[in-house]
């Protein structure tokens, strides 16, 4: 069959993707576009490592279809945006506080902390580990991990934190 080509805007640039089938929009994003910061782990939607936001919103890339994407717009940890100053701290903070081991888990985990940050659905530290439940950290950092999230919240002002 022959693909079919997808209008998608990643990182604020348009691209035509040549896209067939269920072929997912992490595989379109790794092999396509080369952006392997986009994680596969599992591919059934369990470790939230491909993590990425699509038309605003979180969204794990390993079971969204490409071709669903059509027309729409897709962030990953590379680009820039409005959130990137806030990807930008907790990539910094996770790494001055050595919380990346394998480092598998880190770009979804930075594009979906810093995307519920700034919706508001993370505005005090008991928010984390409910934030965290679908993204797992197979060399165990948790405990680091969160707090360096503890720390990076802590350093924003409230009206980055979403609406009361
Ligand atoms: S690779 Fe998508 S959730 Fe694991
Ligand atoms: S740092 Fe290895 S999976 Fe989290």
């Amino acid at each position: 069959m022959k693909p079919e080509l997808v209008e998608i805007v990643v990182n604020d640039d348009r691209r035509y993707l040549p896209c067939s089938g269920l072929v997912s929009l992490a595989e379109v994003l790794r092999d396509e576009l080369q952006l392997t910061s986009v994680k596969v782990g599992c591919s059934e939607g369990t470790c939230g490592a491909c993590t990425v936001i699509l038309d605003g919103e979180p969204t794990l890339a390993c079971l969204t279809p490409a071709v669903a994407c059509d027309g729409g717009s897709v962030r990953t940890v590379d680009g820039p945006g409005e959130l990137q100053d806030l990807q930008c701290a907790l990539q910094d903070a996770l790494c001055e506080a050595d919380a990346v081991q394998c480092g598998m888990c880190i770009p979804g985990i930075v594009v979906l902390v810093s995307s519920l940050i700034s919706q508001g659905e993370i505005r005090v530290a008991e928010d984390i580990p409910r934030a965290l439940i679908g993204s797992i950290c197979r060399c165990s950092g948790y405990s680091r991990i969160v707090s360096v999230i503890e720390q990076v919240l802590a350093s924003q002002p409230p009206t980055s934190r979403g609406t009361p």
